[in-house]
């Protein structure tokens, strides 16, 4: 057998010795960690990676694939990726890149049973559906197929919108979620323009109730001493008496100020 890869592994010490050529540093700055702005969502077809139609360097866009570029709310390794993208790589864009000529958008609007994938193509026939109108009405088919591809990243930027994932980002901080097509036959990217940057783009029901995650700030509660020489000079300006903490809680002789109470005290209360 031809050993074909065999091409992998030469061209891949081709590749080492040339980034170090060209910067002696490279790997070694790239082993300290990634901090990624993107995460893209394409397509596993070969003709299109991310990187290289980009013309981007290793370390800049965080990458997950799968047949024809689907955001699907159960597929955990999509969630899996999106989730450590957006909450703790913090990417500040999410792509959604589709490809004109995608064999999974074509299979999906034929009748041909293909096995286990029509399970996963199911999603853009739903699209289909749902822009059956507008479909049926392009008599070219190559026309149709293009348009179709279009409205699968629409549909799929629309469904990570959706993710609690997303909107508790949103809640925040900026991310930016962008619909593109890229052209096999000219290598170049449309920009669908379908920004969604908020919960106010996507339809009521689909919102979530976000807690923030901001943790807020802790109360600032003066040392007891502090509070015992405050209240101190405070009595003595108002002329009731000098106080003394009791139990946590500061008194005056009179028994009439209560207000400042030190964190043990505010804790102890807080338990019950
Ligand atoms: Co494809």
């Amino acid at each position: 057998m031809e050993k074909s890869y065999q091409k992998l592994i030469t061209g891949n010490q081709i590749y080492s010795q040339t980034k170090i050529f060209q910067d002696p540093e490279f790997f070694k700055k790239l082993a300290e960690g990634q901090k990624p702005d993107y995460l893209w969502i394409g397509c596993s077809d070969s003709r299109v990676p991310a990187n290289e139609i980009t013309k981007t360097e290793s370390g800049e866009i965080f990458v997950h694939r799968n047949i024809a570029n689907l955001v699907v709310h159960t597929d955990t390794n999509l969630l899996s990726v999106l989730e450590y993208a957006v909450k703790f790589l913090g990417v500040k864009h999410i792509i959604v890149c589709g490809h004109y000529g995608c064999g999974g958008v074509k299979a999906s609007m034929t009748n041909t049973y293909h096995g286990y994938v029509d399970n996963w193509l199911r999603n853009i026939k739903d699209v289909y559906q749902q822009n059956m109108v507008e479909l049926d009405a392009i008599t070219d088919v190559r026309e149709r197929e293009n348009r179709l591809t279009e409205l699968n990243v629409i549909e799929q930027v629309r469904n990570l919108a959706k993710t609690n994932i997303v909107q508790q980002a949103w809640s925040e901080r900026e991310l930016h979620l962008h619909g593109w097509v890229y052209g096999l036959h000219d290598g170049l990217i449309n920009d669908l323009s379908v920004i969604h940057n908020s919960q106010e783009d996507i339809n009521e029901i689909y919102r979530f109730e976000i807690k923030s995650t901001v943790k807020p700030r802790k109360a600032i509660v003066a040392p007891k001493k502090t509070i015992v020489k405050l209240s101190n000079a405070v009595a003595k300006i108002k002329n009731v008496g000098i106080v003394k903490p009791t139990n946590g809680v500061i008194k005056h002789k009179n028994g009439v100020a209560k207000k400042l109470i030190p964190q043990k005290a505010v804790s102890q209360k807080n338990k019950k």
